[in-house]
């Protein structure tokens, strides 16, 4: 399968800052070892649709609305994300589950919206300390997948992300053993809903470092990768390995 390694700014860099670096990453882009997606914030769309312009490397956003265009204050559209020639959306990033309260349900009419423009939805999964403590790891990704995937289409093209909230922008990275036993856990339910062979890529604290014993756990197919992907050559050397 093919690796996917996708960069996520969360609110970071303005346009000025997203051309400066394309500037000098798309100079060390031919490293990478498989798909390179990027995920601005939604202000730098139109910065990224001309920076990548003529190039392979894909890009979306960090969050869109589940309905086309209307009265929806502050929201984003997947279609002008589409219109500018971006092809992913993340969907349900445990900052948007925690901080802007998204439900699972909200996230199944986002995931589905995405398929029906030919997007393909990036669905982020993954639990809580407490939740890990309390042995609630597998019920909470069975949960999220269950409902967050179930108006998906089967035969459109999907990613799962699998980022522990705990391990997110904290440096505290999982244990490659607990990376191994969790994907093989998410590549079992994917496969009793039917989504058997959708890619499963690992965030949290990803890093150079810890970046290649990571990429070699069963069902791992890349990273999705905050702080790290916010500098060229931090994120192109975790994209070569
Ligand atoms: P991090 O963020 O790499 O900074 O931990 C990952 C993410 O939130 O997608």
């Amino acid at each position: 399968m093919k690796k996917i390694f996708a960069a996520n700014w969360k609110m970071n860099k303005s346009p000025n800052e997203t051309r400066e670096f394309f500037k000098h990453f798309k100079q060390v882009s031919m490293r990478a070892t498989g798909d390179l997606i990027f995920f601005p914030p939604a202000i730098c769309l139109e910065a990224v649709s001309a920076a990548l312009q003529g190039s392979s490397i894909k890009w979306g956003a960090q969050n869109c609305f589940s309905q086309a265009f209307g009265a929806f204050t502050g929201e984003n559209s997947a279609n002008v994300v589409k219109e500018l020639g971006g092809t992913y959306l993340l969907i349900g990033h445990s900052e948007r589950r925690l901080v802007f309260n998204e439900s699972d349900v909200l996230i199944s009419d986002k995931v589905s919206f995405a398929q029906s423009l030919g997007l393909v939805p990036m669905l982020c999964v993954g639990e809580t300390l407490e939740e890990r403590e309390f042995k609630k790891t597998f019920q909470v990704l069975e949960m999220q997948l269950e409902i967050g995937l179930s108006k998906a289409d089967r035969n459109k093209p999907l990613v799962i992300a699998y980022e522990p909230v705990w391990a997110i922008g904290t440096g505290k990275v999982a244990a490659p053993v607990q990376v191994a036993e969790t994907h093989t856990d998410i590549f079992n339910i994917l496969k009793r809903l039917g989504f058997e062979g959708c890619p499963i890529i690992y965030g949290g604290s990803v890093k150079a470092e810890n970046a290649p014993l990571l990429i070699k756990q069963p069902h791992v197919s890349g990273f999705l990768v905050g702080g790290a992907s916010l500098e060229p050559q931090s994120f192109i050397e975790i994209s070569s390995v």
